[in-house]
């Protein structure tokens, strides 16, 4: 696709631009998002592991007893189990301080409020129309998105909305300093809000994983780039205000090379001295 010919909204590409995009590598995430995100993927695994089997009482259980029995072999006793979860737990929760904190300009502001949980019009149309297809209601086209779709973005605000309550609740449970009450309520509050979570994580999983679809996002959690085609076909307005800004960035490199060029006559080589100087 040329610079000066940027579309407003989606039009057939020709098989040869088409394949020239495939090639062309678009920067969708920062390495301190990939290194978080994957960080937090495998805390959850590990910490939805071992939590699954340290919820048994003589009224409740979510696994089978073999799981149970599995787990605590693996870790060697309960008390291990248990040490580890919360061990893991109050290290994801430093973790995050600190991204939290030292990245909250860079990351936390513009990457996850503003791109990954702020909802435009075009997002809420997009909700709408997505749920009256799903319904059978509705052939509209979806409208064009950002660098996040609305449904990526109804995840984040699940996870983001779920992760401080799901470590107050932990914090309150491993250090019970607040009362036998709280503690029982901190019970349910993490049970609920991570269960939120897991049923958010279905669906990202799935989409993030297995959807033949999303593989260019799937590998982008770990490149940090996509192909320009897919940015093109999945998250076109994002697609679009990269363009516009490279080609901003085009016009002023050659607006300054312009002014850095030398003038004719100065390129032009010096002349030869006179044979004689001039009024000898
Ligand atoms: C093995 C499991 C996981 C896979 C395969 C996976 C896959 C992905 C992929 C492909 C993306 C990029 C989406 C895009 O660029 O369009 C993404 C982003 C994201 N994922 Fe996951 N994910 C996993 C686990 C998790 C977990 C456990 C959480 C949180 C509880 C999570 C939260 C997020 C969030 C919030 C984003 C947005 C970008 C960010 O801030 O990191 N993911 N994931």
């Amino acid at each position: 696709m040329k610079a000066d010919a940027i579309p407003t909204h989606p039009v057939h590409i020709p098989a040869s631009e088409a394949d020239l995009m495939l090639q062309r590598r678009l920067k969708k995430h920062h390495v301190a998002i990939i290194l978080i995100h994957w960080f937090n993927a495998s805390t959850w695994i590990l910490e939805l592991t071992t939590g699954a089997a340290l919820i048994v009482s003589r009224y409740f259980r979510v696994t089978p007893e073999w799981y149970v029995t599995l787990v605590e072999g693996v870790f060697g006793s309960r008390g291990n189990l248990l040490r580890f979860h919360i061990a893991l737990g109050l290290t994801w929760i430093f973790v995050f301080l600190v991204y939290g904190i030292f990245g909250f300009r860079t990351y936390l502001r513009t990457e996850v409020l503003h791109k990954e949980m702020g909802l435009d019009r075009d997002d809420w149309r997009w909700l709408i129309v997505r749920g009256l297809r799903i319904l059978g209601r509705s052939n509209e086209a979806l409208p064009t998105q950002g660098s996040y779709n609305a449904g990526q973005k109804m995840f984040g605000w699940l996870v983001y909305t779920m992760i401080p309550i799901v470590m107050i609740s932990g914090l309150v449970m491993t250090f019970r300093g607040l009362g036998t009450p709280l503690v029982g309520w901190a019970v349910v509050a993490h049970f609920g809000a991570v269960g939120a979570v897991v049923s958010g994580l279905m669906i990202h999983v799935y989409m993030g994983a297995v959807f033949p679809e999303e593989k260019s996002a799937f590998f982008s959690m770990f490149t940090g780039t996509v192909d320009e085609l897919y940015a093109y076909h999945h998250h076109f307005k994002w697609w679009r205000e990269m363009k516009l800004k490279e080609r901003a960035w085009m016009e002023r490199h050659d607006r300054e090379a312009h002014v850095d060029a030398p003038t004719p006559e100065a390129d032009a080589p010096p002349a030869p001295a006179p044979a004689t100087p001039p009024h000898a």
